[in-house]
């Protein structure tokens, strides 16, 4: 009877330690948040988007500078592209602090020197190409530079001249001041960053590393200020992106011997190959969630945000996690994201072989998307 007792009296004191912590956490996140003071025109460093910035960043989205494929892209209009920058900002090119380099006909470099030259640098990426836009997908024609309702609109406003122009006005700016950073930093702008950048970022790395440079940290494009992309999350929020998803191309392939349309084989190759992807499909990678590192961070900074029940989980994914995956799953957005699906079968490309019907051979390229886990740094 006492063992009993002893029993049950420590497993309600476990339950109520948990039971505590549970609150505690859930109270303590839910007051968590740090407000930014918002900018003022009065601040030293505030800069005004006068004309002529707004002027220049129009005409920044009119070069059509588009990437198709690998090694192909619009040279014109990224050679245009780069002659307007080294002439619109030519301040910036003409002061003593700043050296800058082209790289491979239409990638810039530009060095900034510190004021303390034993600090590493740092650099801060971008790139000059878009991806493609036709007028008929758009409300409005993609690379005219059109101002309405108060928004710029076309290619490239968010996917990143605006990283480009962004970062080349606050040199401007700075340099005009008479400021000197104390750390020499560098602005990378690749070519063909949306065909991955073989041409230029891959060129520019390999420049810094002839040169011997080594950086302290890169800042590159991240991510958007999303809405409704986390369950709860009714705000506007920015995502910070700390990894980026990559991709593994696998080839399948499929040879049989010949046969004519007229008497087709029990199988031929597009079924073999269709059974072959069907069950790659059916077998999804296992769920992984990392509830230790950036991404549990990330999730209970939003707790304050969310509802009551979610807040309570999402404050505590050291014992809700297995709740909060479902969660995930069930918003296709969420599903692919957060490192739930380690591999998900992205596209397909298939090449035939034979000119008829696939007698002998089918090739189908699989690109599968892996998720990168986060770790702490
Ligand atoms: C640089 O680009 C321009 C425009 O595409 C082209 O005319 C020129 O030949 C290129 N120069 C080199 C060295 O590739
Ligand atoms: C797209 O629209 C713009 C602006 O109206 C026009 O100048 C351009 O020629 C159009 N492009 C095509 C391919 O039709
Ligand atoms: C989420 O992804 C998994 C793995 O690919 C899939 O099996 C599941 O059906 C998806 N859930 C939803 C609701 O789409």
């Amino acid at each position: 009877m006492a063992g009993l007792r002893r029993l049950s009296y420590f497993l309600l004191t476990g339950f109520a330690t948990v039971v505590l912590i549970i609150i505690a956490r859930t109270v303590m996140l839910s007051y968590q948040q740090t407000a930014a003071a918002p900018c003022k025109p009065s601040d030293l460093d505030y800069i005004h988007a006068d004309d002529a910035v707004r002027k220049r960043f129009q005409t920044a989205i009119t070069f059509e500078t588009v990437s198709y494929d690998i090694g192909n892209y619009n040279r014109e209009e990224l050679y245009k592209f780069l002659q307007f920058i080294l002439k619109e900002f030519s301040d910036v090119f003409s002061h003593p602090l700043v050296e800058y380099k082209v790289i491979a006909n239409y990638s810039l470099l530009v060095s900034i020197k510190g004021s303390d030259t034993s600090l590493k640098p740092y650099l801060i990426a971008s790139h000059f190409d878009v991806v493609p836009a036709t007028n008929e997908s758009w409300e409005v024609p993609p690379f005219e530079g059109r101002v309405q309702d108060g928004y710029f609109w076309g290619r490239g406003t968010l996917d990143v001249k605006n990283g480009v122009m962004g970062s080349l006005e606050a040199l401007q700016f700075l340099l005009k001041q008479g400021h000197q950073p104390q750390r020499s930093f560098f602005l990378a702008f690749g070519h063909d960053e949306e065909v991955q950048g073989i041409d230029g970022a891959q060129q520019i790395a390999a420049y810094l590393k002839s040169q011997g440079v080594q950086l302290e940290f890169l800042i590159d494009e991240g991510t958007v200020i999303v809405k409704d992309a986390i369950p709860g999350m009714r705000i506007p929020f920015a995502l910070i992106g700390v990894a980026e998803k990559g991709f593994i191309m696998v080839e399948l392939s499929v040879h049989t011997s010949a046969g004519h349309s007229s008497m087709p084989p029990k199988e031929t190759c597009i079924g073999i190959m269709s059974n072959a992807v069907a069950k790659l499909e059916a077998c999804p990678m296992p769920v992984v969630f990392d509830s230790s590192g950036p991404v549990r961070e990330m999730f209970e900074s939003f707790a304050p945000q969310v509802p009551v029940y979610l807040r309570v989980i999402m404050a505590n994914l050291w014992l809700f996690s297995p709740i909060f995956i479902r969660i995930l799953e069930m918003k296709p957005s969420t599903n692919a994201s957060f490192e739930l699906q380690p591999l998900s079968l992205s596209s397909t490309r298939a090449k035939r072989q034979t000119s008829s019907l696939p007698r002998r051979g089918l090739q189908l390229t699989i690109e599968y998307t892996p998720v990168i886990r986060l770790k702490r740094f």
